[in-house]
């Protein structure tokens, strides 16, 4: 049973509830391809993507993943909202929650934006990623790739390369990567890859060459440009001819190695063309994989909200669950009063 009423990061989720997610994907996955094996069990639910920072993948495929249950998709459209008349983020999601907006997918460039909204609504709220903390649906089909590939995920040697300080995929895959049992192991330029990821639980290789040494799997980072503020590399070529993945760097790694990126790529800047185009990669497996992942969390999501207000009758509050002792117990949490937000100005 599903017990939490959103899904924010990966560093407070427990193996249980990553496993669960992972085990319904596989079944989700059969029903990309073939429409006739869709069968709308979130038809009941309404789902609003809230992007405030750009998006492809993870919009669409939230997008699809809804559409696929039979949910009811909507987006804000940020742009054209009342965010440019100055409207906060939270009293833009309260008026949704008043519309009756089961599940809000919130990417912001703050870090903690979907905490707070958490917070402050009813509605479920899934973090499709926040500043450079956690971009958690990302890892949770980074792992279903790593797992549909290798058959596992303890024991291996996973190698991050590239931007770690900007990146909440780093971030995410760590938490997730470690928990599951695999060694992570940073690299990239020293001015992006800071050696405080050691406390959660990573290593910090000292150079590109020891980081992908023996690698089962290597996963290559986008520079994030647009969150660069200057001078932490030299420039894009030097870059790519330092720490740019390409066929010879290959052959320090495993023979069968997994080559995985969040996408979008730089093509030539962090991988090769002949890498991100050849028999290693599983690049566009992961695009679909991400369709499958949101698939099973939204239906995982949903299923609990059905549980919960079955039990809650009142409507007035939203009950969270937990297990101790063998029991399961719960705690009421007041959705009609809820705590301040920490700053209302974001
Ligand atoms: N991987 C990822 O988050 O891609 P988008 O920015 O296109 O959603």
């Amino acid at each position: 049973m599903w017990t939490k009423k959103d899904l924010l990061g990966l560093r407070n989720m427990d193996i249980k509830e990553i496993q669960m997610i992972l085990d319904l994907a596989k079944e989700k996955k059969e029903q990309i391809q073939d429409p006739l094996k869709r069968n709308h069990p979130c038809s009941l639910y309404n789902m609003m993507t809230l992007f405030y920072e750009n998006s492809t993948r993870t919009k669409m495929s939230f997008t699809l993943a809804g559409q696929y249950l039979g949910m009811q998709v909507s987006d804000l459209g940020v742009q054209t909202s009342s965010v440019n008349k100055g409207e906060s983020l939270v009293d833009t999601a309260l008026t949704l929650d008043q519309m009756g907006v089961d599940v809000m997918v919130l990417r912001h460039s703050m870090t903690g934006a979907p905490h707070l909204l958490a917070q402050n609504v009813k509605a479920s709220v899934i973090n499709a990623g926040d500043g450079s903390n956690e971009h958690p649906t990302q890892a949770l089909l980074d792992m279903f790739t790593i797992l549909e590939k290798k058959k596992k995920i303890a024991g291996l040697k996973v190698a991050i390369i590239g931007d770690i300080a900007h990146s909440r995929v780093a971030r995410s895959n760590v938490f997730g990567l470690t928990k599951m049992g695999a060694k992570v192991v940073l690299g990239g330029p020293s001015a992006l890859v800071p050696s405080t990821m050691t406390c959660l639980g990573a290593e910090v290789a000292e150079d590109i060459l020891s980081a992908i040494q023996d690698a089962d799997v290597i996963m290559g980072l986008r520079i994030q440009q647009e969150r660069q503020k200057g001078g932490l590399f030299p420039d894009l070529r030097e870059y790519a001819h330092c720490f740019g993945i390409h066929p010879e760097l290959l052959t320090l790694a495993k023979p069968d190695v997994l080559i995985l990126h969040p996408g979008p790529v730089n093509r030539g800047i962090e991988l090769t063309t002949e890498i991100i185009d050849g028999p290693h990669s599983a690049i566009y497996e992961q695009v679909q994989n991400g369709v499958a992942i949101r698939m099973a969390l939204l239906h995982l999501l949903t299923e609990g909200r059905k549980y919960y207000e079955n039990l809650d009758q009142t409507g007035e509050s939203y009950r969270s669950f937990y297990q101790e002792g063998g029991d399961l117990r719960y705690f009421d949490r007041g959705w009609e009063n809820p705590k301040p937000a920490a700053s209302r100005a974001i």
